[in-house]
């Protein structure tokens, strides 16, 4: 993995740096004793997951896997609709988020993969829930205020507002103690370990009913669509798992560069050309210099070859595993089915123990 960071400059107002560190312990632990902790994390099911993911979560979610953590899949289908009237193809989009997992390692035989919408004691836990957070807190969050300000609709409504106490339900409801995040995420982790927190206080008669889940924050290598602009399935920009090796070959030969022949690695001043040479380093594990000065003076059409040819074998046996699975649509939705069961039952523990502490066990 490269050691590649991009951090903006505010983000220790979000408490990055002490996170960072903590992490770094956090990772020590795991090393040490994986079995104590279990992971909970997740993907928007809006469409198929691209390179940006990989690189940025779904690479370290596997190995993480691999080292014995437990590790809870969640497919939100309900937090689709915070910026969309209805979630359009949703078992589509469930179905290749499904296929894009086990392609890239996620086992069910060790892990678990859910949908929110299965697991009817999670989104219980919404209730009381809500109850332990302020309006003003809700307000506060910088990552909905930023949802909100880039949304195409007219008005926010209530889920929006609230989807990061549902997930803090479905962390909580799992019991999980693990979150890995991306920067973004850490105002949602702090909501959670504040709920869990205030459910010890005021239900727990002394005992911890919920662990407060800790974010590990991973070097993601910050990735840039075709266009330039971050990787997003939004902007059309992004390069999918899925995706076959012409378009993928399409889609880099379309990238944007710059005026200068001459390759380097700098991101600062050189973002579009530096995002494609660390997407090759990526791939081919190895440090993005010396990509680059292999390149050096072949300029961007040599640069742009290396880089399809990296993503296309990097990504064949994965493509070439999802298209095996998506033959047998009958086990896709078998081990979707497992995995709900696996989660209800672990939900309804969860509720059966808020029940007694809330004094509603009737
Ligand atoms: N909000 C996350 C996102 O938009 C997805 C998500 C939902 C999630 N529930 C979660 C992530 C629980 C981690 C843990 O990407």
């Amino acid at each position: 993995m490269s050691t590649t960071q991009t951090m903006t400059p505010s983000s220790d107002a979000l408490g990055t740096s002490a996170a960072q560190a903590r992490s770094a312990v956090l990772e020590e632990l795991i090393l040490k004793d994986p079995g104590r902790f279990r992971i909970l994390t997740g993907d928007r099911p809006t469409g198929r997951l691209h390179l940006g993911h990989y690189f940025g979560t779904l690479h370290n979610r596997v190995r993480l896997q691999n080292l014995g953590v437990e590790l809870f899949v969640i497919i939100p289908d309900y937090q689709v609709l915070t910026d969309r009237d209805v979630a359009d193809n949703l078992t589509e989009h469930v179905e290749e988020l499904v296929l894009d997992y086990l392609a890239i390692g996620i086992d069910p035989a060790r892990s678990t993969i859910f949908t929110h919408s299965a697991v009817p004691a999670l989104n219980q836990l919404m209730l009381p829930f809500l109850s332990l957070v302020s309006v003003s807190e809700l307000n506060r969050n910088p990552t909905v205020k930023d949802e909100i300000a880039h949304s195409r609709q007219s008005s926010v409504n209530g889920l929006m507002f609230t989807y990061p106490v549902h997930q803090a339900a479905d962390i909580l409801s799992c019991k999980a103690n693990l979150v890995p995040v991306g920067q973004d995420q850490l105002p949602h982790l702090e909501l959670t370990r504040t709920v869990a927190r205030r459910f010890n206080d005021r239900y727990g008669n002394g005992t911890t009913v919920f662990p407060q889940p800790e974010a590990l924050l991973s070097k993601a290598p910050l990735l840039l669509g075709t266009d330039g602009t971050k990787m997003s399935k939004s902007r059309g920009n992004a390069i999918a798992l899925a995706a076959d090796a012409d378009e993928t070959a399409r889609l880099i030969r379309g990238a944007k560069t710059d005026a200068e022949r001459h390759i380097t690695y700098d991101p600062a001043t050189r973002p579009e050309v530096s995002s494609l040479v660390l997407l090759a380093a990526l791939c081919q594990n190895r440090p993005p210099q010396e990509v680059a000065e292999e390149i050096g003076p072949a300029g961007a059409a040599a640069l742009k070859r290396t880089v399809t040819e990296a993503v296309n074998e990097y990504l064949a046996p994965i493509r070439a595993r999802r298209a095996e699975y998506a033959q047998d649509r009958a086990h896709l939705r078998q081990t979707l089915r497992e995995g709900n069961e696996r989660t209800r039952a672990v939900a309804d523990a969860t509720l059966a123990e808020v029940r007694t502490a809330m004094n509603s066990h009737y």
